[in-house]
């Protein structure tokens, strides 16, 4: 057997080992009709290819009838509670089970930047009983989405779990009011999932010539107007081909001193 076949094989066994592990989450849930409303809100608010880059991740699925209750919320409403069932970690009903005490999980509605306090959090808790409930980690705020059952565990990589109820946004409390000195945690790098207000343009200078001329050596226009906001995706993208491309370069570089 050649040099080159088995490198060939190490080759094809690396790229596949590489591609093989990814998920779509359309797909898990198109496997129960249950979760058709869910499923197709996901698609809807995008959210599904949020899902589908990332790992470990873990949804929180709601079944047709607890959806119906969405049907009148704008779009935007339903993207902000529907991330806040999307947790940033691997969580199956094992995990869960052998919960000491009470977990705080942190959700995709937190890398929104829109959460305040801790909106972006959500909590679970196993009673004596053995049951499992999850509510908002807000201060105060009631747990009783109940754990049903696991529809989908791929250790380390996706989770989906059955919950009885919708999670709510609740109001942060007013103790730590918007624009505290608290600040605000901050959005881990990469999270461009979320569109984001354009910053206000410069004044016009042609406007006020007279005041412009008085303000013109303290007024300066928005530096953060530069920010670039089009590098949603990117940071997804090029981990896994920076991967692909170490192997190649790899495999180029056995072949250049074996062969
Ligand atoms: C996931 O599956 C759906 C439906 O089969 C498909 O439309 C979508 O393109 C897939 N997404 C990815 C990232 O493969
Ligand atoms: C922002 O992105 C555009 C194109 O996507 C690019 O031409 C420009 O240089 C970027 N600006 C900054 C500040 O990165």
């Amino acid at each position: 057997m050649s040099s080159s076949s088995a490198l060939t094989l190490f080759f094809f066994c690396t790229s596949t080992f590489l591609y093989a592990n990814a998920f779509n989450i359309t797909n898990i849930l198109n496997l129960n009709n249950e979760f058709s409303t869910f499923n197709k809100l996901l698609s809807q608010t995008q959210l599904a290819s949020t899902i589908n880059s990332r790992k470990p991740i873990t949804v929180l699925a709601l079944s047709n009838e607890v959806m119906s209750s969405f049907s009148d919320q704008s779009p935007a409403n339903i993207k902000n509670t529907l991330s806040l069932h999307i947790v940033l970690d691997y969580i199956d009903v094992t995990k869960l089970k052998s919960l000491k005490n009470s977990v705080i999980l942190t959700t995709l509605f937190q890398s929104s930047g829109q959460a305040k306090g801790q909106q972006g959090f959500i909590k679970a808790n196993v009673m004596k009983n053995g049951d499992v409930l999850f509510g908002s980690a807000v201060h105060g705020a009631i747990l009783d989405a109940k754990l049903i059952d696991s529809v989908t565990s791929q250790p380390n990589e996706i989770s989906v779990l059955h919950i009885s109820s919708y999670i709510p946004i609740m109001n942060a409390p007013s103790d730590t009011p918007y624009g505290s000195s608290t600040p605000l945690p901050s959005q881990p790098p990469g999270d461009d999932d979320y569109e984001y207000d354009e910053p206000p343009s410069p004044p016009s200078s042609t406007t006020k010539p007279v005041v412009a001329a008085a303000t013109a050596a303290t007024a300066k226009p928005p530096s953060s107007a530069k920010d670039n906001s089009t590098t949603s995706g990117v940071s997804a993208i090029s981990t896994p081909n920076l991967a692909f491309a170490f192997v190649i370069s790899s495999v180029w570089f056995f072949m250049t001193v074996w062969w």
